[in-house]
């Protein structure tokens, strides 16, 4: 099957620089939710149909994993001529469906319908009813077969009261599509070559048009403007809440939760309100997420709790591990099992063994850090001279006294103990105590100075 998509409209409603079909919708720009359907569909040929903000889009496509052909339509005479421009590209030897850049969430199960019903020989169009249809093209059917498509601005009163309405998504027979669309004319109420036109066409050459339906009408909504962009988000959000809900994740509430990629989880996860999952994060068994966590492609394994306001990106938390709250997790970031990282911990390239504890206030950055260790509050890794980055090693069963400072590359030996406020800037070796404060000191005879009279 050969697949066209037009994404030449400039989207003048965005109110914005950047091209209609790269607005993200659940992270993703419309356009690659478009090309990703396509995909689940196995087109043979894939191309799109660009105009304003073309070096943007090329961008995109030049990051797709298969080659997509690109036609540009300069200027836009209508969605006919849109579709023109990728003849060239077409297999006659097979059905080509055509998807609009700005039509983001139809499902492949419907597409598949659509071109299962219209198969190599006859004009698919994809249509809903629609109690509100104004602005859209009508389905016209004769003895309910339907015989042509009129756009609002074309259509007389009765037409108008037409509630069946044209998707814009269609499959044609290759070959009979070619014809068909060199032989339009743009005589009507917008001077442009209208896609839907083909429809009359086909039924005077005795090709039979017939239809399939969505399974709602959020799968042919077009976004135009940034409320419908924001309508579509939410419809969107909330189908992948249900599927979690489905699938026996416990959401505390479906409508305040945002997965902006992929969220896959165990069996009885918890998440609380305002959690935000960007790219590809895995809940393990029985994680709890708690309320306003950012997470960011990372592992959570089993049992590890996040409670609430914190940061993980680009890491992985341990079993039964605790984080937070506040607590931020940097790239490189890997935690063993039971690791407890408290509040205003920031963790950089960091691997915690198993059973460590940073409770609070402390940054470490390129650090290897052993088992059972302790790191006291304040504790901070210097790990960059300004110019270099160097590394920490802290070493099994240390204990690192509070409002340390680490001053890599350095190594705290194995069961070594910092005293608190310890300027580390040799190895501390293991199993005895280092500390570089000065010593406490009492001075007698001193007392505070006295306000001088004026
Ligand atoms: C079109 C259909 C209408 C249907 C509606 C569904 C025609 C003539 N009308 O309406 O029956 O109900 O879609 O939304 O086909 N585009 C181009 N080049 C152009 C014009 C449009 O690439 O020259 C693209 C737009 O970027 C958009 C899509 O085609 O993705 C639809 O264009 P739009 O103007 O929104 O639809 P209408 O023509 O109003
Ligand atoms: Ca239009």
């Amino acid at each position: 099957m050969n697949v066209v998509i037009l994404a030449a409209g400039m989207g003048k409603r965005m109110q914005s620089a950047l091209p209609k079909v790269l607005h993200p919708l659940a992270g993703k720009p419309l356009l690659s939710h478009v090309l990703d359907t396509a995909r689940s569909l196995s087109a043979s040929r894939l191309c799109v149909i660009y105009g304003h903000g073309g070096a943007a889009v090329q961008e995109l496509l030049a990051r797709q994993p298969e080659k997509v052909a690109t036609a540009l339509q300069e200027p836009q005479l209508g969605t006919g001529h849109a579709v023109m421009q990728a003849l060239p590209e077409l297999d006659d030897s097979v059905p080509t469906l055509i998807l609009y850049g700005d039509v983001p969430l139809t499902t492949s199960a419907s597409l598949r319908a659509l071109v299962d019903v219209a198969g190599n020989d006859k004009l698919g169009i994809l249509t809903v009813e629609q109690d509100d249809p104004f602005g859209l093209g009508r389905i016209v059917r004769e003895n309910n077969e339907i015989v042509r498509i009129v756009e609002q601005k074309d259509a007389t009163e009765a037409e108008r009261a037409i509630k069946e309405i044209n998707s814009g998504i269609m499959v044609a027979p290759t070959a009979h599509l070619k014809r068909w669309l060199a032989a339009l004319k743009n005589n009507n109420a917008q001077g442009e070559y209208y896609l839907t036109d083909i429809v009359a066409q086909a039924v005077a050459d005795g090709v039979r048009v017939v239809s399939a339906q969505p399974s709602a009408q959020w799968e042919v909504a077009g976004v135009n403007s940034k409320v419908q962009l924001a309508e579509l988000e939410r419809i969107h959000q909330r189908n992948i809440a249900l599927k979690l809900l489905e699938q026996g994740v416990t959401l505390m509430d479906p409508a305040r939760i945002d997965v902006r990629g992929e969220l896959i989880c165990g069996r009885d996860v918890t998440i609380d309100v305002g959690c935000v999952f960007e790219g590809k994060v895995e809940l393990g068994d029985g994680v709890r997420v708690a309320a306003h966590n950012v997470i960011f492609n990372a592992r959570i394994l089993a049992g590890a709790q996040i409670k609430p306001f914190c940061h993980i990106e680009e890491a992985v938390v341990g079993e039964v591990s605790i984080i937070g709250p506040y607590a931020r997790l940097r790239p490189g970031t890997v935690l063993a099992e039971d690791v407890h990282v408290g509040n205003f911990v920031e963790i950089k390239n960091g691997q915690v063994a198993a059973h460590s504890k940073a409770n609070h206030l402390a940054y470490i950055g390129d650090a290897t850090i052993g088992s059972r260790v302790n790191i006291g509050a304040g504790t901070i890794t210097c790990n960059y001279d300004g110019v270099n980055k160097s590394r920490t090693v802290i070493e099994d069963d240390a204990f690192i006294g509070s409002d340390s400072q680490l001053i890599a590359p350095v190594t705290v030996g194995k069961g070594a103990t910092l005293g608190a406020g310890t300027t580390l800037s040799k190895d501390a070796p293991a199993g005895k105590l280092t500390i570089s404060r000065p010593r406490q000191v009492t001075i007698d005879n001193w007392s505070r100075p006295v306000k001088k009279p004026k």
